[in-house]
């Protein structure tokens, strides 16, 4: 069924359906969760989501960046029936199987970089990285990891060690695992060390030689330095090009593995494959999960194959790489290949260009940035203070799904726009103008 109208209300939400819904959800789920408006949907299509009082919204979240080929793309849906007849389950841990083991290559082989690797499977982005954190530790024999301020790395207590995004997320559940230590990220819109790009020397790497290997951490205790080649929960922070080659040369200098956490920008979403590609490195381990699958559950850690030493019985999981879930996921990346990549690339820079027209014309705009289809606006209350402003973003976010625009925040202040990779230009057009009303109804 093709919508003749995105977005099309008929109902200011919550409509009659989604209150009763509501209403029960609310009586029994965790509370938790972060529901930051009543949007309760029945069933997705592309760009398109239909709520249960039959309303039609334009999604830019993509389910949080993991409906990479749309909601229910027909090919992924196929490809899951088809697998869901033969085989539901066996256990990848135990077993062999086709698609576990076609998807295994075809992963190795795209990954970033011309070593030979391999893949352990999951269920979650926050399991790859604690494959990731374990495989790293157990390679290296050395225990401490580096992670950065802003990084969203998981919510499991290994992964939630290294997130540092929010101090919701981490509160009364210490200790968390030991010996990690947190950084600063490479923001040059807002540099933690107070450096000005062009001049800084790239400071936010420097100081790792300069201050802290010298001071509190010998770097040869270092197993790896875990790092989102773009800060995603952190506000879609975009860093310089000198950034990951320096930490990457870093890392070689003193033994220290590069893990790239990929989990919400690859798959495409960045207009590569990888988005640590955009830099030119080649990561030791790379964590995938979110658009993977389009929407199944399903993560990888994907390490060069001399790191992958562990022996059997040290890592596994009874579900990660479930049969169903490698179909969807090889479906997904073949039409990544075949033209949603250069989809995200084009459709990322027609958005790129007209938010930066917005942000010429609305001086709350900070800062416009991101690669591909991971694109953040950082809204603030002084362009030259770049005071955040986290109230107006949230009065926007809301005054947009009020016009059908399904959108959500990242970091303390900021939108981010992650559409499917199958959003089309005149859909791009539609949300900005949208976006720009929004903006108008709050008086901004
Ligand atoms: C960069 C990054 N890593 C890890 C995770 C955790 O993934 P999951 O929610 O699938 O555990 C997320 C989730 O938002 C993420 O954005």
């Amino acid at each position: 069924m093709a919508y003749a109208r995105v977005p099309d209300l008929h109902t200011v939400a919550p409509g009659p359906q989604a209150r009763e819904l509501i209403e029960v959800d609310e009586q029994y789920v965790s509370p938790s969760y972060t529901r930051f408006y009543p949007l309760a949907v029945k069933r997705g299509e592309g760009l398109a989501l239909e709520d249960v009082d039959g309303n039609v919204y334009l999604d830019f979240t993509a389910g949080i960046a993991v409906c990479a080929t749309g909601h229910c793309h027909p090919r992924v849906v196929a490809a899951i029936q088809k697998q869901a007849a033969e085989l539901l389950h066996i256990c990848g841990a135990d077993f062999y199987y086709p698609p576990l083991k076609d998807l295994a290559r075809k992963l190795a082989q795209i990954a970033p970089g011309p070593s030979a690797k391999r893949v352990l499977f999951t269920n979650s982005g926050a399991e790859a990285i604690e494959a990731a954190i374990k495989v790293a530790r157990y390679h290296t024999r050395r225990q401490h990891i580096i992670a950065f301020y802003g990084a969203f790395h998981g919510r499991t207590m290994g992964a939630l060690s290294l997130t540092a995004s929010k101090v919701n997320q981490r509160r009364r559940f210490e200790p968390l695992m030991p010996e990690v230590t947190h950084v600063g990220y490479g923001n040059c819109y807002r540099c933690p060390y107070n450096l000005t790009y062009g001049t800084c020397g790239i400071g936010c790497v420097s100081q790792f030689e300069e201050k802290l290997f010298r001071t509190t951490l010998p770097p040869e205790e270092v197993a790896a330095i875990i790092v989102e080649p773009i800060q995603g929960e952190g506000g879609y922070v975009v860093p310089p090009p000198e950034y990951h080659p320096r930490l990457k040369a870093l890392c070689e200098k003193h033994g220290i593995l590069f893990v790239a956490d990929e989990v919400q920008s690859g798959i495409g979403r960045t207009g590569k494959m990888f988005a640590i590609e955009h830099w030119g490195v080649e990561p030791d381990i790379v964590c995938t999960a979110k658009g993977l699958a389009s929407g199944l559950p399903l993560g990888a850690m994907i390490a060069k194959d001399e790191i992958m030493d562990w022996p059997p019985g040290a890592h596994a999981s009874t579900f990660g790489g479930n049969p169903v879930a490698c179909v969807a996921a090889l479906e997904t990346i073949a039409l990544v290949e075949e033209g949603l990549m250069e989809n995200a690339a084009a459709v990322g820079s027609l958005l790129m260009e007209r938010l930066r027209s917005l942000q010429s014309r609305h001086p709350f705009i900070g800062d416009v940035r991101g690669k591909g289809l991971m694109i953040g606006i950082d809204l603030v209350q002084d362009r030259t203070l770049k005071t955040p402003a986290p109230a107006e973003r949230d009065a926007i976010l809301q005054k947009c799904f009020a016009r059908g625009l399904v959108l959500l925040g990242c970091g303390e202040n900021s939108i981010r726009l992650c559409p499917a990779l199958v959003v089309t230009p005149a859909e791009a057009e539609t949300a900005v103008e949208i976006l720009e009303a929004a903006m108008v109804d709050c008086g901004l």
